[in-house]
């Protein structure tokens, strides 16, 4: 069967992004292929974070998780840290891919201009050890947003050049060792952000909503999206504002409505603050079953545990297992 492999950084809680991005891809492949999903604590330490939380962020992001439909029946949960051949693997990885491609990405440009005090070897590596997330269990595809696809070239490359460097024992025989990974593509690869501008962001405070939001705090961040872009008739914006509520009814199946507020906008009707409120309520019930889930898993900590001991055991042993083979053709056994 397939392998599907995504993961999420612990640094606070979920947003619509993460939700629409990632999540959603994931919980449509649950059922269907051999999927991994794991919290991974080792890239979240890449920027700027407190020690004395990120073992509280990485228990919230399982508890989202569970709480978002994620099943432990169907799927393999990870704590990437807790399974140290993410970083053999990574290292090992290291020493076959150059680092002026790395230095050229995209990511890592963005990160440095957002933490100039902060720029650190991991950040760097970060790619690396990504590619060595998903190449650990040989994943053919990985449920990610639309800005990670840099890091799955990078994946890519790397499996071609093991491939071609390594893929074939010394013995002849054999086949290529990892399978170059495509990323699963949601309807929701590209959240932009409540302020209008980019995409939605954990690091940029007023882009977002938390899928923990209760139904004021997503009233009072929708309100505060900027409207007013000075134009308005014709056709529906394609940035700013504007377009990301339009964005948002389309991602909450807010079909009915968003013809109706289009139609408004055309013709120079449109109530932004009754199409907020509409928004406010469509984004609302989608998450209140998602808050109430998470309600009972906090009550049941104990539950929460045996479900990551169960996924840390069944991920160490599919690792060990590419983990041997790699060595092996490394010439380390
Ligand atoms: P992170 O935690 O930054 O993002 C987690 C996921 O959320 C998606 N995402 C978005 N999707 C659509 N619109 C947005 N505004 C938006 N914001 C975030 C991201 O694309 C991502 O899928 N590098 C990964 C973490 C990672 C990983 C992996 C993923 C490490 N190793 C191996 C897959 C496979 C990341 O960006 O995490």
């Amino acid at each position: 069967m397939k392998r599907v492999y995504s993961g999420i950084r612990a640094t606070g809680r979920l947003h619509l992004g993460n939700y629409f991005g990632a999540v959603k891809g994931m919980l449509a492949l649950q059922d269907t292929y051999d999927c991994i999903f794991s919290v991974v604590d080792l890239h979240a330490i890449t920027t700027p974070y407190a020690p004395s939380s990120l073992q509280n962020s990485v228990r919230e992001i399982i508890i989202d998780f569970l709480a978002a439909g994620l099943d432990p029946k169907k799927c393999h949960l990870e704590i990437q840290s807790k399974i140290p051949q993410h970083t053999e693997l990574a290292y090992l990885l290291s020493t076959i891919y150059p680092v002026s491609r790395l230095e050229d990405l995209p990511t890592y440009k963005d990160k440095k201009a957002q933490y100039p005090k902060y720029v650190n070897m991991g950040l760097l590596y970060y790619p690396v050890l990504m590619a060595a997330d998903v190449l650990l269990y040989k994943g053919e595809l990985v449920p990610v947003g639309i800005d990670q696809e840099p890091h799955l070239e990078v994946m890519r490359e790397i499996a071609r050049k093991f491939n071609s460097m390594f893929g074939h024992p010394s013995t002849g025989s054999g086949s290529s060792t990892f399978p170059e990974p495509q990323r699963f593509k949601t309807e929701g690869e590209y959240v932009p952000s409540l302020t209008g501008k980019g995409k939605m962001s954990k690091t940029v405070d007023g882009s977002y909503i938390n899928l923990t939001d209760d139904l004021a705090v997503i009233k009072k961040k929708l309100a505060a999206v900027p409207t007013d872009s000075g134009t308005i008739g014709g056709d529906l914006p394609k940035e700013g504002g504007v377009a990301s509520l339009f964005v948002m009814m389309k991602l909450f199946k807010q079909e009915n409505e968003y013809r109706k507020f289009e139609n408004d906008y055309k013709n120079k009707t449109i109530r932004y603050s009754e199409l907020k409120e509409v928004l406010t309520q469509g984004v609302y019930k989608e998450l209140k079953p998602f808050q109430e889930k998470r309600k009972t898993l906090l009550d049941n900590p104990s539950l929460v545990d045996s479900i990551i001991a169960d996924g840390q055991k069944e991920c160490m042993e599919m690792a060990e297992e590419t983990m041997k083979e790699v060595r092996q053709k490394m010439g380390f056994a």
